[in-house]
């Protein structure tokens, strides 16, 4: 099995799934398996590209509003599904009626959501972009990222989370963090209120420094969830947040 997350977190890297499911089809038995928890299906569709197994972080933006916990594999391979189905009798991995109707409930506003937080992060990142205290925005859908090809291949846009780096260190990124009055200090992402993170000692504590820093994960690294507030009113707290900070 193959099992790949796009675009990567907390780095935004892409994968070419059609590229990584070549490699896997020209060996015998590889499942492909992606995770397309920061984009959902409103914006990258993986079995289209021959992947295998599609799995969901449902509590992100599928539901997006803070009150259900729940995942989704999705395949359309009758033998694939048999097997997962009898896996999720034998295992009880049910999930329950109420959070079933959230879920579907948010799903009728999906679409809505996920173009405003296309555009606000977008805006949000080219902004970004010109702060002279921003070293990197790391968004695949601004032309500067270095897979913005493949992005613009498999994805028909990218959702609120991506990272950036500042020229900062560890103290500057912690007081960016604490001065922010929209943004919630918070891990977790998809929702419809904005978070902002620092993954070296949060999301990705567990990773050795090594390690950390040789993938470019350093304290400098600030990763944002954008969303569904007035776009003007998140840069303003960027903004603030910058001037306290540095
Ligand atoms: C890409 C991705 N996949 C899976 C998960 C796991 O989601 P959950 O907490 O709903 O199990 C997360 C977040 O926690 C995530 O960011």
């Amino acid at each position: 099995m193959i099992w790949i997350e796009t675009p990567t977190n907390p780095l935004l890297k892409v994968i070419d799934i059609a590229a990584i499911v070549a490699i896997a089809k020209s060996h015998r038995n590889i499942l492909v398996v992606v995770d397309n928890t920061f984009l959902m299906p409103y914006l990258q569709r993986p079995l289209d590209f021959g992947a295998d197994i599609v799995l969901y972080s449902l509590t992100k933006y599928m539901n997006g509003h803070l009150d259900v916990i729940m995942g989704a594999a999705v395949v359309n391979d009758d033998v694939l599904e048999e097997k997962l189905r009898f896996l999720q009798n034998a295992m009880g991995v049910v999930p329950s009626p109420i959070d079933c109707y959230l879920v579907n409930r948010s799903l009728k506003t999906l679409a809505l959501r996920m173009e405003k937080h296309q555009k606000s992060s977008y805006i949000i990142a080219k902004w970004l972009e010109n702060h002279p205290k921003v070293t990197e925005v790391l968004h695949p859908g601004i032309p500067s990222h270095p897979q913005h090809k493949i992005a613009k291949k498999q994805m028909s846009g990218h959702s609120g989370v991506f990272s950036f780096k500042h020229s900062g260190g560890l103290e500057e990124s912690k007081k960016f963090l604490s001065s922010h009055k929209v943004f919630i200090l918070a891990e977790s992402l998809g929702r419809y209120e904005s978070l902002a993170e620092l993954p070296s000692v949060m999301t990705h504590a567990s990773v050795p420094e090594k390690q950390r820093v040789e993938l470019g994960i350093t304290d400098s690294l600030i990763r944002l969830s954008v969303g569904l507030e007035d776009t003007e009113d998140l840069i303003e707290d960027l903004d603030q947040a910058f001037k306290a900070a540095f």
